[in-house]
């Protein structure tokens, strides 16, 4: 069954690829701002017809990814992990979040002392939050994410560059409760041996995504419980999905990938 979200989102008004800090970025490949700016409002619009809340913060100029929002927070029972991010390039990003969060009257909120790059790099089960390492997120900030959060963090090590977050190989399709464990997708290979040997411990009846549903960033979904945000060329992965009963929905993201972003780097889930 769906359930009823709220999410975080930040219109790309000055999205560009400038500077290159993963494999998907080249700054010689020209970017249509407008054309992401629609791509991103039918993202919002999608969320809105399916009931979500989608609250907007302010685009800041000189700061091309803030698009992402997910990268800047980790929200859990109305606790605010904020973020620190590895390039210097988005550094600044993590304040103006900070503020937001401020100026909407949450109190608790505590901003890292290791590289943190938000819900990039943690996805929330319902009881576990699913934390990677390897390219951006320091391990020290999942201890210092389960500390303050209070909630059990289990660390997965990304090896693939093109997946250099957590949300481009996994996210979570329906959150545990009422006795049942919890549903995820992931692309195995982006993960080292033990961390697959993890999740399967974990997971095992998780819906395994293909090279090509990677590739696409496919895994960067964003599920409610039933409805699934994911790009459209995861084709596979939307069959899938499809057959376990859950409803995909593809959107096109295709300037967004140019950073190498999907669905959920555009979105941040405030969860109360
Ligand atoms: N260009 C951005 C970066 O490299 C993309 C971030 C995408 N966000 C995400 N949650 N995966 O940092």
């Amino acid at each position: 069954m769906p359930t009823r979200r709220r999410y975080l989102m930040c219109p790309p008004r000055y999205f560009t690829v400038e500077y290159s800090i993963n494999p998907w970025m080249d700054p010689g490949v020209p970017v249509d701002t407008e054309l992401a700016l629609a791509q991103w409002t039918a993202l919002k619009d999608a969320y809105q017809d399916l009931g979500h809340t989608v609250e907007t913060i302010e685009p800041q100029p000189g700061l091309p990814d803030m698009v992402f929002a997910a990268n800047s927070g980790t929200v859990v029972d109305g606790r605010v992990l904020g973020a620190r991010f590895r390039a210097p390039q988005r550094a600044a990003e993590a304040d103006h979040y900070r503020r937001w969060f401020l100026d909407q009257g949450y109190r608790d909120v505590v901003m890292p002392t290791a590289i943190n790059e938000a819900e990039g790099d943690f996805a929330w089960t319902g009881e576990l939050l699913l934390a990677g390492t390897g390219f951006r997120t320091d391990p020290e900030a999942h201890a210092e994410a389960q500390e303050v959060l209070g909630v059990p963090v289990v660390s997965l090590r990304l090896v693939d560059p093109r997946y250099y977050h957590l949300d481009t190989a996994l996210f979570v399709l329906t959150e545990s409760g009422g006795g049942a464990p919890a549903s995820v997708a992931y692309y195995p290979e982006a993960f080292s041996p033990g961390s697959q040997r993890v999740l399967r411990r974990l997971f095992p009846d998780a819906v395994i995504a293909t090279a090509d549903d990677a590739a696409c960033l496919g895994l960067n979904g964003v599920s409610d419980g039933r409805n699934v945000i994911l790009p459209t060329e995861a084709k596979e992965l939307a069959d899938q999905l499809a057959h376990r009963g859950y409803r995909p929905i593809p959107i096109d993201v295709s300037e967004l990938r140019k950073s190498g972003g999907g669905p959920k780097c555009c979105t941040m889930e405030l969860r109360e």
